[in-house]
């Protein structure tokens, strides 16, 4: 039994924020925003709306595109860094919200790695015959966890989120999830954190006060371990599975950084029109990206059934990873 895509969808909030915006915010400009990270825009969500509203309209979108009722979702898996609340999980909303009444759920945090994280969770249920219908949904809303006058962080990310139908399938050409090589590497939780608001540094006046409730990144040490760690996990996938980059229809990369992705790409000898890249609009929407990229991938036709596809990612832990499938929809 393999586990298949057969719906991709995405949610990303009406709202822009633009560089413009951001040069009367903090001390920036949109020339060295774009030739640094390569972001015009990022998306905001309003304030009164938390993750869960990204994710069900994402996964209300699969549903649509599959023709599928709530009530034969098995399982929903949501990745997310920006829970609603740290209890219950943000699964538990989406499941109210879209009245999947035969299902059970639970979130995924492993940052800007959770959404890749938790399609290899649901492909287990599917392969062993335990599920039929799993939700895997993606979504962030960082701007609640960013410090709006920090140049370092601000400009990076964004809100929005995707998701996908997982389904078992017997088909002879074996589609769908092939493989993958995930790493957690817990030395680098200092380098990329939110350091409040857990168990550690309940919140407090002091914890507020001293700006902890807020995104912290060591940019150069994330971008260096990024670029090797990144590479590394797909060279080694292709290798694992005999497939050289002409073999490679589409690498659809976590979206943290233009640069990162195409060191990432050239490494892996991919040429541009290999690589799904969407950053320019959105920015690092965390678990977000990489559904919302393969879903504006599909919707561009980038790819058809059969093709291999690489999803490669890294982030906050360290976590990284790449997962290797072929794609199953026309
Ligand atoms: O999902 C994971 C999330 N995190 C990441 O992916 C972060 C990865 N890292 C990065 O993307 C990059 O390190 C940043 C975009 C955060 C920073 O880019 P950088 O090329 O590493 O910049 P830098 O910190 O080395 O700064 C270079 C110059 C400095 O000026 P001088 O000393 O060369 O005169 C900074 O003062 O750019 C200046 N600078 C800025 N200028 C305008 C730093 N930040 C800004 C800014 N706007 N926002």
């Amino acid at each position: 039994m393999r586990a298949i895509i057969t719906g991709v969808g995405h949610y990303v909030p009406d709202n822009i924020l633009t560089n413009q915006d951001l040069e009367k915010m903090v001390d920036t400009n949109d020339e060295w925003i774009i030739s640094r990270t390569g972001i015009k825009e990022r998306r905001i969500l309003d304030k009164d709306k938390g993750t869960s509203y990204i994710a069900a309209k994402a996964a209300k979108s699969v549903l649509e595109q599959t023709n599928t009722a709530a009530d034969e979702l098995d399982l929903i898996i949501v990745a997310t860094s920006t829970p609603n609340m740290l209890v219950p999980s943000t699964a538990a909303f989406v499941q109210n919200e879209l009245n999947a009444t035969n299902c059970w759920g639970f979130d995924i945090n492993a940052a800007c790695a959770g959404f890749i994280y938790a399609l290899a969770t649901a492909a287990q249920f599917i392969e062993t015959g335990k599920h039929n219908k799993i939700m895997v949904i993606g979504a962030d809303k960082m701007s609640a966890i960013i410090n709006y006058e920090d140049r370092n962080t601000c400009l990076i990310f964004g809100d929005g989120g995707g998701a996908v139908l997982l389904e078992p399938s017997n088909e002879e050409d074996k589609l769908g999830v092939e493989d993958y090589i995930f790493h957690l590497e817990g030395s680098g939780a200092k380098y990329l954190n939110m350091p409040a608001g857990g168990s550690l540094f309940p919140a407090s006046h002091e914890t507020v006060d001293k700006k902890m409730h807020y995104v912290f990144q060591d940019g150069k040490k994330i971008f260096k371990y990024a670029v090797t760690e990144m590479s590394d996990v797909s060279i080694k996938i292709m290798e694992k599975n005999r497939l050289t980059g002409k073999d490679i229809k589409l690498l659809i990369p976590h979206q943290a950084n233009l640069r990162i992705i195409n060191a990432v790409a050239k490494k892996m000898g991919l040429t541009h029109d290999q690589v799904m890249i969407n950053i320019e609009k959105y920015g690092n929407t965390t678990a977000g990206t990489i559904p919302i990229a393969m879903s504006e991938a599909y919707e561009k036709k980038m790819m058809s059934k059969g093709d291999w596809i690489i999803i490669s990612t890294f982030g906050a832990g360290f976590t990284s990873g790449s997962l290797l499938l072929k794609w199953a929809l026309d």
